[in-house]
């Protein structure tokens, strides 16, 4: 999705900005674009294509100003072109804008403002921004330090929809604002400069400090000062927020991929998040999480709202705290949630999943279980993300920057999290005895030497991987959590190997998908839970009658048969088993995806971070 830079300092602004964007190519893009304050007004230089050929458009060279804004471009309104790429200036070129979101009600604006004598170069959504900015400011008579501010406040009250906005303009050479609404921005503070981003691991390497803002604050910046405004520009007093991330968490490491780093971080992610969670003979214990066992005992149901890999690993979660808590949960895709009438009310406890803490869906979702009156509890990665200040209560993933757009690192860890939450509601409501409970925590810190171990299956893999690259369709089976794995398998590998690929709760085969299995068609299976070793065995062997060639990951001694390939992976409580499962179904996609010659981590039509609808 659209990244955003912006750097305000005593340096050359260009290379900074160019370099910046660079760091949010993962987020998926389509054009890239620069705007810097210069002597003799706004320059503005973007193309379609990659951020890379910036370097080559006439004149960037000479860019002298030391305050300047960026954008990648990822299109939603008009199709990929350097008129529709990023910055925009307004008609009389003093007001240049990027944005990331959507204006929704663009078209009442654009014609107002073409009633008014604007014109417009774009197809965009974005273009009434500038313009409106211009409306206002020659509307406005008081001619302050404030004039451009008053503009862009005014502007964005008539703005429906989301953004995120940086302006510089010829007026105020010496600042640049920023705003947003429901899309995520962050400023770092410098020693005499400050930064602006998207997200936080593209300006990590600049500064540890940052502000975050909420829906409708705005910044005015210059080099030294940052004022805050709320949407009537009463001052706020913000705090900044130091991260811990360290810049090696945010580069490939020796690395080929991203991905691949990713993959191999996993037990150090799953370590810590594991984190103080656990202490050795007490309960589990989460800071800033104090749900009593009043609430818990009221609590009629349970929701898990997530989207893609993250609402997989809410399936995960849904079987921890049935069996674990006897609570009822259902998992639901945020996108569907928010646009039908859950049933909810104060007694509800909505568990809220997203590794960015900014999908658009997964927000808007939030906001309508707290608007029911439900009880809200965020998970995510990225701390201060946007859902983390919209909840009532939040725990964090410590899994790092995740850069790759295929979630790995993080899957496993918002797994590992939610059986630990789970856990924890089971101390309190004394849901089941003591000693499974310690059972389990050993099982939990003992999974990430088991990570190492199931990374061993990579030779295995990557053999597997050569003798299957070319199939145009892999179906995937499984039972219980192991159905779980198999749709996340599923996911990844449709995302970065383009091929086609179904999963299917095993029991499912014979109620219609088995009219698909014809001769020499590949069907991979997770069988992890020992219940349901026969019942998941006897489905492959249906699907080996019919020509079907066969994987197995498996933590269970399977009688000898005609099974092309077994993967052995380590053994665990079945309910932790997806963290180790899905190990050897990662690096399957990933070196699917290297043999097909891809691009691993940056996907075709995948954007990280979904801010928008
Ligand atoms: C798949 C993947 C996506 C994300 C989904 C939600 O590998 O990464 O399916 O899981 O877009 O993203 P977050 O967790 O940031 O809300």
């Amino acid at each position: 999705m659209c990244g955003i830079i912006g750097y305000i300092g005593t340096k050359k602004a260009s290379p900074i900005l160019i370099a910046g964007l660079l760091r949010l190519e993962y987020r998926g893009y389509d054009s890239a674009g620069i705007s810097t304050v210069e002597k003799n007004g706004l320059s503005v230089m973007k193309d379609k294509g990659r951020v890379k050929n910036l370097y080559n458009l006439d004149g960037i060279d000479n860019l002298e100003g030391t305050i300047g804004i960026a954008h990648t471009r990822w299109a939603t309104h008009g199709k990929p072109s350097k008129e529709n790429s990023h910055p925009h200036l307004d008609n009389s070129n003093s007001f240049a804008v990027v944005h990331n979101g959507i204006i929704e009600n663009y078209n009442d604006l654009k014609n107002f403002l073409l009633d008014n004598g604007y014109t417009f170069r774009s197809q965009t959504d974005t273009e009434v921004i500038p313009n409106l900015i211009h409306y206002y400011y020659t509307k406005d008579e008081i001619d302050d330090n404030y004039r451009v501010l008053r503009a862009v406040q005014k502007a964005c009250k008539d703005f429906k929809g989301s953004f995120a906005i940086q302006v510089i303009s010829k007026f105020m050479p010496n600042n640049m604002i920023v705003v947003r609404k429901d899309s995520p921005l962050v400023i770092g503070k410098g020693d005499k400069e400050n930064y602006i981003s998207s997200d936080i691991p593209a300006i990590l390497s600049f500064t540890k400090d940052f502000y975050l803002l909420n829906d409708y604050e705005f910044a005015l910046l210059s080099k030294d000062t940052i004022e805050f405004f709320d949407i009537n520009l009463n001052k706020l007093d913000k705090k900044v927020t130091s991260i811990d991330w360290n810049t090696t968490a945010a580069d490939k490491s020796g690395y080929d991929d991203y991905m691949l780093k990713e993959i191999y971080e996993q037990p150090t992610a799953i370590r810590e998040t594991i984190g103080s969670h656990l202490p050795e003979n007490e309960p589990c214990h989460f800071e800033n999480l104090n749900l009593d066992k009043k609430f818990l005992s009221n609590i009629n149901k349970m929701y898990i709202v997530a989207c893609g890999t993250a609402m997989h690993a809410g399936l995960t979660g849904k079987l921890a705290i049935e069996h674990i808590c006897n609570i009822p949960v259902t998992v639901d895709i945020a996108s569907e949630f928010r646009y039908r009438n859950p049933i909810i009310d104060k007694n509800t406890l909505c568990i809220f999943i997203s590794q960015s803490g900014e999908t658009a869906d997964t927000i808007a979702a939030l906001k309508l279980s707290k608007s029911k009156g439900a009880t809200t509890l965020a998970i995510s990665n990225v701390i201060g993300s946007s859902i983390t200040r919209e909840a009532d209560y939040t725990i964090y993933t410590h899994a790092g920057p995740e850069i790759a757009v295929a979630s790995t690192k993080a899957y496993t860890s918002q797994v590992i999290l939610l059986n630990i939450l789970a856990l924890y509601f089971a101390e309190i409501l004394g849901s089941v005895s003591q000693e499974e409970i310690s059972k389990m925590k050993k099982e939990i810190l003992a999974l990430p030497n088991k990570i190492e171990k199931a990374l061993n299956t990579s030779t295995e893999i990557k053999k597997f991987a050569k003798k299957i690259y070319q199939e145009k369709d892999i179906f995937f089976l499984g039972r219980g959590v192991d159905y779980n794995t198999a749709l996340e398998g599923s996911l990844k590998l449709k995302e970065i190997s383009y091929i086609h690929s179904e999963a299917y709760a095993a029991g499912e085969l014979k109620h219609g998908p088995i009219a698909l299995i014809e001769n020499g068609i590949t069907v991979i299976s997770v069988i992890t839970d020992e219940k349901l070793v026969e019942k998941t065995l006897s489905n492959i062997q249906e699907v080996i009658s019919r020509g079907a060639k066969t994987l197995v990951i498996t933590n269970q001694t399977l009688p000898s048969n005609n099974i092309d390939e077994v993967i052995m992976v380590p053994n665990t409580n079945v309910l932790l088993s997806p963290i180790i499962s899905i190990i050897p179904l990662q690096l399957l996609s990933y070196y699917i995806s290297k043999e097909k010659g891809l691009d691993v981590d940056k996907p075709r039509n995948l954007a990280k971070s979904v801010t928008v609808e």
